[in-house]
Protein backbone atom coordinates (compact mmCIF):
# COMPACT_ATOMS: atom_id res chain seq x y z
CA UNK A 1 0.00 0.00 0.00
CA UNK A 2 1.15 3.43 -0.71
CA UNK A 3 2.72 5.16 2.39
CA UNK A 4 0.88 8.43 3.48
CA UNK A 5 3.08 11.79 3.25
CA UNK A 6 4.24 12.57 6.77
CA UNK A 7 5.95 15.91 7.47
CA UNK A 8 7.91 16.00 10.63
CA UNK A 9 7.83 19.27 12.08
CA UNK A 10 8.96 17.64 15.52
CA UNK A 11 11.72 15.38 15.03
CA UNK A 12 12.81 12.80 17.64
CA UNK A 13 15.70 15.20 18.73
CA UNK A 14 13.25 18.19 19.18
CA UNK A 15 11.13 16.00 21.12
CA UNK A 16 13.81 14.50 23.26
CA UNK A 17 14.85 18.36 24.00
CA UNK A 18 11.36 19.70 24.64
CA UNK A 19 10.95 16.91 26.90
CA UNK A 20 13.83 17.24 29.05
CA UNK A 21 13.70 20.95 29.55
CA UNK A 22 9.84 20.04 30.32
CA UNK A 23 10.46 17.40 32.69
CA UNK A 24 13.66 19.22 34.57
CA UNK A 25 11.09 22.54 35.07
CA UNK A 26 7.86 20.23 36.10
CA UNK A 27 9.96 18.61 38.30
CA UNK A 28 12.01 21.30 40.31
CA UNK A 29 8.77 22.94 40.61
CA UNK A 30 6.12 23.41 43.37
CA UNK A 31 3.97 21.75 43.32
CA UNK A 32 5.16 19.44 40.97
CA UNK A 33 4.16 18.60 37.05
CA UNK A 34 4.41 16.93 33.87
CA UNK A 35 3.15 18.44 30.48
CA UNK A 36 -0.30 15.77 29.45
CA UNK A 37 1.38 15.73 25.68
CA UNK A 38 4.03 13.31 27.37
CA UNK A 39 1.36 10.68 27.70
CA UNK A 40 1.47 9.97 24.05
CA UNK A 41 4.04 7.33 23.26
CA UNK A 42 2.91 4.30 21.67
CA UNK A 43 1.38 3.04 24.90
CA UNK A 44 0.10 5.37 25.91
CA UNK A 45 -2.02 6.47 22.60
CA UNK A 46 -3.10 2.78 22.62
CA UNK A 47 -4.54 3.17 26.00
CA UNK A 48 -6.35 6.62 25.70
CA UNK A 49 -8.20 4.60 22.56
CA UNK A 50 -9.21 1.86 25.39
CA UNK A 51 -10.72 4.98 27.28
CA UNK A 52 -12.86 6.20 24.52
CA UNK A 53 -14.37 3.16 24.93
CA UNK A 54 -15.50 2.95 28.31
CA UNK A 55 -18.28 2.89 29.59
CA UNK A 56 -17.50 5.95 32.23
CA UNK A 57 -16.06 8.00 29.43
CA UNK A 58 -18.83 9.34 27.69
CA UNK A 59 -16.89 12.32 26.15
CA UNK A 60 -16.17 9.91 23.28
CA UNK A 61 -19.74 8.68 22.19
CA UNK A 62 -21.25 12.10 23.20
CA UNK A 63 -19.24 14.30 20.45
CA UNK A 64 -19.30 11.33 17.86
CA UNK A 65 -23.53 11.48 18.55
CA UNK A 66 -22.67 15.30 17.71
CA UNK A 67 -20.70 14.98 14.33
CA UNK A 68 -22.95 12.28 13.33
CA UNK A 69 -26.11 14.26 13.08
CA UNK A 70 -23.87 17.19 11.95
CA UNK A 71 -21.02 15.80 9.63
CA UNK A 72 -23.43 16.97 6.55
CA UNK A 73 -24.69 20.33 8.01
CA UNK A 74 -20.55 20.97 8.57
CA UNK A 75 -19.86 19.98 4.94
CA UNK A 76 -22.39 22.04 3.25
CA UNK A 77 -21.68 25.18 5.66
CA UNK A 78 -17.82 25.23 4.83
CA UNK A 79 -17.12 23.55 1.77
CA UNK A 80 -14.16 22.99 2.96
CA UNK A 81 -11.00 21.81 0.50
CA UNK A 82 -8.72 20.98 3.26
CA UNK A 83 -9.43 19.64 6.80
CA UNK A 84 -6.73 19.80 9.08
CA UNK A 85 -7.24 17.54 12.43
CA UNK A 86 -5.00 18.82 15.54
CA UNK A 87 -3.97 16.29 17.96
CA UNK A 88 -6.02 13.34 15.90
CA UNK A 89 -4.80 10.46 17.21
CA UNK A 90 -7.19 7.46 15.77
CA UNK A 91 -9.31 10.48 13.75
CA UNK A 92 -11.71 7.56 14.10
CA UNK A 93 -14.94 10.32 14.35
CA UNK A 94 -13.42 12.46 11.94
CA UNK A 95 -14.37 9.82 9.06
CA UNK A 96 -17.25 11.27 9.64
CA UNK A 97 -16.51 14.60 8.84
CA UNK A 98 -14.27 12.87 5.95
CA UNK A 99 -17.28 11.18 4.33
CA UNK A 100 -20.17 13.85 4.42
CA UNK A 101 -17.34 16.32 2.53
CA UNK A 102 -16.65 13.64 0.48
CA UNK A 103 -20.04 13.50 -0.49
CA UNK A 104 -20.88 17.34 -0.86
CA UNK A 105 -17.75 16.82 -3.64
CA UNK A 106 -14.94 19.38 -1.99
CA UNK A 107 -12.93 17.61 -0.04
CA UNK A 108 -8.94 17.31 -1.46
CA UNK A 109 -7.12 16.64 1.68
CA UNK A 110 -6.93 15.37 4.72
CA UNK A 111 -3.95 16.73 7.42
CA UNK A 112 -4.21 14.49 10.48
CA UNK A 113 -1.37 16.53 13.22
CA UNK A 114 -0.40 14.76 16.59
CA UNK A 115 3.08 14.55 18.60
CA UNK A 116 2.56 10.48 18.44
CA UNK A 117 4.48 10.30 15.30
CA UNK A 118 4.06 6.29 15.24
CA UNK A 119 0.18 6.10 15.86
CA UNK A 120 -0.53 9.16 13.28
CA UNK A 121 1.51 7.48 10.41
CA UNK A 122 -0.62 4.04 11.16
CA UNK A 123 -3.97 6.17 11.74
CA UNK A 124 -3.32 8.14 7.97
CA UNK A 125 -2.46 4.72 6.45
CA UNK A 126 -5.51 3.31 7.65
CA UNK A 127 -7.51 6.71 6.47
CA UNK A 128 -6.47 6.16 2.97
CA UNK A 129 -6.95 2.37 2.87
CA UNK A 130 -10.46 3.71 3.82
CA UNK A 131 -10.70 6.68 1.17
CA UNK A 132 -8.95 5.79 -1.81
CA UNK A 133 -8.03 8.68 -3.38
CA UNK A 134 -7.58 11.59 -1.07
CA UNK A 135 -4.72 13.23 -0.51
CA UNK A 136 -3.47 12.41 3.33
CA UNK A 137 -0.77 14.27 4.44
CA UNK A 138 0.36 14.02 8.13
CA UNK A 139 2.39 16.24 10.10
CA UNK A 140 4.33 15.47 13.58
CA UNK A 141 4.28 18.30 15.20
CA UNK A 142 3.10 20.44 18.72
CA UNK A 143 -0.13 22.04 18.01
CA UNK A 144 1.38 24.66 20.94
CA UNK A 145 4.21 25.36 18.45
CA UNK A 146 4.21 24.00 14.78
CA UNK A 147 0.69 25.44 13.50
CA UNK A 148 2.37 28.31 10.83
CA UNK A 149 4.05 24.94 9.19
CA UNK A 150 0.18 22.94 8.21
CA UNK A 151 -0.46 22.62 4.98
CA UNK A 152 -3.80 22.35 3.45
CA UNK A 153 -5.80 24.15 0.77
CA UNK A 154 -8.40 27.07 1.00
CA UNK A 155 -10.79 26.96 2.21
CA UNK A 156 -9.48 24.91 5.15
CA UNK A 157 -11.87 23.58 8.13
CA UNK A 158 -9.21 23.33 11.47
CA UNK A 159 -10.55 20.29 13.63
CA UNK A 160 -9.74 20.42 17.21
CA UNK A 161 -12.00 17.61 18.68
CA UNK A 162 -12.02 14.92 21.47
CA UNK A 163 -12.21 17.92 24.34
CA UNK A 164 -8.54 18.10 23.84
CA UNK A 165 -8.77 22.02 24.60
CA UNK A 166 -9.48 21.41 27.78
CA UNK A 167 -5.76 20.50 28.63
CA UNK A 168 -4.77 23.60 27.89
CA UNK A 169 -4.65 26.28 30.62
CA UNK A 170 -6.76 29.46 30.26
CA UNK A 171 -3.67 31.41 29.29
CA UNK A 172 -2.27 28.70 26.80
CA UNK A 173 -6.14 28.48 25.48
CA UNK A 174 -6.02 31.65 24.23
CA UNK A 175 -2.43 31.81 22.99
CA UNK A 176 -3.15 28.24 21.32
CA UNK A 177 -6.61 30.16 19.87
CA UNK A 178 -4.96 33.03 18.28
CA UNK A 179 -2.50 30.84 16.68
CA UNK A 180 -4.81 29.16 14.71
CA UNK A 181 -6.65 32.32 13.73
CA UNK A 182 -3.56 33.78 12.88
CA UNK A 183 -2.62 30.75 10.22
CA UNK A 184 -6.37 30.86 8.59
CA UNK A 185 -7.89 33.05 6.35
CA UNK A 186 -10.67 35.30 7.17
CA UNK A 187 -14.03 33.09 6.06
CA UNK A 188 -12.10 29.87 6.94
CA UNK A 189 -13.47 27.61 9.57
CA UNK A 190 -12.94 26.13 13.27
CA UNK A 191 -14.75 23.31 14.94
CA UNK A 192 -13.88 22.89 18.33
CA UNK A 193 -14.85 19.58 20.13
CA UNK A 194 -15.66 20.38 24.54
CA UNK A 195 -16.67 19.07 27.45
CA UNK A 196 -19.40 20.95 29.33
CA UNK A 197 -19.48 21.27 32.99
CA UNK A 198 -22.04 18.79 34.79
CA UNK A 199 -22.52 17.28 37.77
CA UNK A 200 -18.86 16.30 39.08
CA UNK A 201 -19.56 12.55 40.01
CA UNK A 202 -19.92 11.92 36.39
CA UNK A 203 -17.33 13.87 35.14
CA UNK A 204 -14.95 12.24 38.00
CA UNK A 205 -15.71 9.16 37.00
CA UNK A 206 -14.85 10.09 33.35
CA UNK A 207 -11.39 10.27 34.79
CA UNK A 208 -11.13 7.24 37.73
CA UNK A 209 -12.99 4.59 35.53
CA UNK A 210 -13.88 0.89 37.42
CA UNK A 211 -11.53 -0.88 35.05
CA UNK A 212 -8.38 1.40 35.84
CA UNK A 213 -7.84 2.12 32.17
CA UNK A 214 -7.04 5.65 33.35
CA UNK A 215 -4.92 5.06 36.05
CA UNK A 216 -3.02 2.92 33.87
CA UNK A 217 -3.18 5.94 31.16
CA UNK A 218 -1.72 8.42 33.96
CA UNK A 219 0.85 6.14 35.20
CA UNK A 220 2.70 5.63 31.37
CA UNK A 221 3.73 9.02 31.72
CA UNK A 222 6.22 8.14 34.37
CA UNK A 223 7.04 4.88 32.62
CA UNK A 224 7.74 7.29 29.80
CA UNK A 225 10.13 9.46 31.93
CA UNK A 226 11.96 5.99 32.64
CA UNK A 227 12.73 5.43 29.02
CA UNK A 228 13.14 8.59 27.92
CA UNK A 229 15.17 10.13 31.03
CA UNK A 230 16.58 7.17 32.37
CA UNK A 231 14.73 7.68 35.27
CA UNK A 232 13.93 5.21 38.23
CA UNK A 233 10.29 5.89 38.97
CA UNK A 234 8.91 2.96 40.77
CA UNK A 235 5.46 3.07 38.84
CA UNK A 236 3.11 1.05 40.85
CA UNK A 237 4.12 3.34 44.28
CA UNK A 238 2.19 5.73 42.59
CA UNK A 239 -1.29 6.26 42.84
CA UNK A 240 -3.92 7.75 40.61
CA UNK A 241 -6.08 10.83 41.35
CA UNK A 242 -8.70 12.75 39.28
CA UNK A 243 -10.71 15.27 41.54
CA UNK A 244 -12.91 18.03 40.05
CA UNK A 245 -12.06 22.08 40.98
CA UNK A 246 -15.06 23.74 40.94
CA UNK A 247 -13.47 26.96 40.98
CA UNK A 248 -11.49 26.56 37.78
CA UNK A 249 -14.22 24.22 36.89
CA UNK A 250 -11.71 21.61 35.25
CA UNK A 251 -10.79 17.89 36.26
CA UNK A 252 -7.24 17.67 37.69
CA UNK A 253 -5.58 13.90 36.84
CA UNK A 254 -2.32 14.11 39.95
CA UNK A 255 -0.33 11.15 40.59
CA UNK A 256 0.03 10.69 44.35
CA UNK A 257 3.45 9.52 45.76
CA UNK A 258 1.99 6.13 48.14
CA UNK A 259 5.51 6.50 50.29
CA UNK A 260 8.53 9.01 50.42
CA UNK A 261 10.35 7.94 47.73
CA UNK A 262 13.91 9.61 45.97
CA UNK A 263 13.92 9.33 42.29
CA UNK A 264 17.07 10.14 40.14
CA UNK A 265 16.76 10.68 36.15
CA UNK A 266 20.13 9.99 34.60
CA UNK A 267 19.78 11.57 31.43
CA UNK A 268 19.02 15.14 33.34
CA UNK A 269 21.17 14.76 36.03
CA UNK A 270 18.40 15.25 38.61
CA UNK A 271 17.57 14.10 41.87
CA UNK A 272 13.94 14.41 43.01
CA UNK A 273 12.45 14.08 46.25
CA UNK A 274 8.67 13.13 46.68
CA UNK A 275 7.54 13.10 50.38
CA UNK A 276 4.76 10.65 50.99
CA UNK A 277 1.33 11.78 49.65
CA UNK A 278 2.92 14.28 47.23
CA UNK A 279 1.25 14.75 44.57
CA UNK A 280 2.20 15.39 40.52
CA UNK A 281 -0.12 16.64 38.32
CA UNK A 282 0.16 15.57 35.03
CA UNK A 283 -3.26 16.93 33.56
CA UNK A 284 -6.15 18.95 33.53
CA UNK A 285 -9.23 18.73 31.86
CA UNK A 286 -11.02 22.04 31.62
CA UNK A 287 -14.92 21.54 31.48
CA UNK A 288 -16.80 24.36 29.49
CA UNK A 289 -19.93 27.08 28.98
CA UNK A 290 -21.17 28.26 26.12
CA UNK A 291 -20.66 31.83 26.75
CA UNK A 292 -17.33 31.38 27.72
CA UNK A 293 -16.63 28.84 24.47
CA UNK A 294 -18.04 31.71 22.65
CA UNK A 295 -16.24 34.69 24.07
CA UNK A 296 -12.62 32.65 23.75
CA UNK A 297 -13.48 32.18 20.33
CA UNK A 298 -14.46 36.03 19.86
CA UNK A 299 -11.24 37.22 21.56
CA UNK A 300 -9.62 35.08 19.21
CA UNK A 301 -10.81 36.19 16.44
CA UNK A 302 -13.42 34.07 15.21
CA UNK A 303 -17.00 34.37 14.87
CA UNK A 304 -19.40 31.51 16.55
CA UNK A 305 -21.60 30.05 13.87
CA UNK A 306 -23.04 27.24 14.93
CA UNK A 307 -23.10 25.48 18.86
CA UNK A 308 -24.69 21.96 18.74
CA UNK A 309 -24.96 19.48 21.90
CA UNK A 310 -25.52 15.52 21.94
CA UNK A 311 -29.38 15.15 23.59
CA UNK A 312 -28.31 15.17 26.71
CA UNK A 313 -26.14 18.24 26.72
CA UNK A 314 -22.99 16.87 28.34
CA UNK A 315 -20.37 17.72 25.26
CA UNK A 316 -20.72 20.71 22.09
CA UNK A 317 -19.36 21.05 19.15
CA UNK A 318 -18.94 24.69 17.93
CA UNK A 319 -18.30 25.78 14.42
CA UNK A 320 -16.84 29.10 14.14
CA UNK A 321 -15.38 31.38 11.19
CA UNK A 322 -12.32 33.36 11.48
CA UNK A 323 -14.01 36.92 10.85
C1 LIG B 1 -7.37 13.50 24.27
S1 LIG B 1 -6.57 12.83 22.86
C2 LIG B 1 -7.79 13.14 21.59
C3 LIG B 1 -7.59 12.31 20.34
C4 LIG B 1 -8.65 12.53 19.25
N1 LIG B 1 -8.60 13.89 18.71
C5 LIG B 1 -10.03 12.25 19.76
O1 LIG B 1 -10.88 13.14 19.69
O2 LIG B 1 -10.29 11.11 20.20
C6 LIG B 1 -5.33 14.05 22.55
C7 LIG B 1 -4.51 13.85 21.29
O3 LIG B 1 -3.69 15.01 21.10
C8 LIG B 1 -2.34 14.63 20.93
N2 LIG B 1 -1.55 15.71 21.56
C9 LIG B 1 -1.43 16.02 22.87
N3 LIG B 1 -0.69 17.12 23.04
C10 LIG B 1 -0.32 17.52 21.79
C11 LIG B 1 0.44 18.62 21.29
N4 LIG B 1 0.97 19.51 22.10
N5 LIG B 1 0.60 18.73 19.93
C12 LIG B 1 0.04 17.81 19.08
N6 LIG B 1 -0.69 16.75 19.51
C13 LIG B 1 -0.86 16.61 20.84
C14 LIG B 1 -2.19 13.29 21.59
O4 LIG B 1 -1.13 12.54 21.04
C15 LIG B 1 -3.56 12.66 21.33
O5 LIG B 1 -3.61 11.99 20.10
Amino acid sequence: MTEPVVDVHLTPEDAAHALRADVRAGLTATPKWVSPKWFYDAVGSALFEDITRLPEYYPTRAEREVLGRRAAEIASTTGAHSLVELGSGSSEKTRLLLSALRERGTLAEFVPQDVSAEFLRDAAKAIMADFPGLRVHGVVGDFTEHLGMLPGESPRMVAFLGGTIGNLIPQEREKFLHSVRDVLDPGEWLLLGTDLVKDSEVLVRAYDDAQGVTAEFNRNVLRVLNRELGGDFDVDAFEHVALWNAEREWIEMRLRATRAMHVHLSELGLDVEFAAGEELRTEVSAKFRRDGVRRELEDAGFELHRWWTDDEGRFAVSLARAS
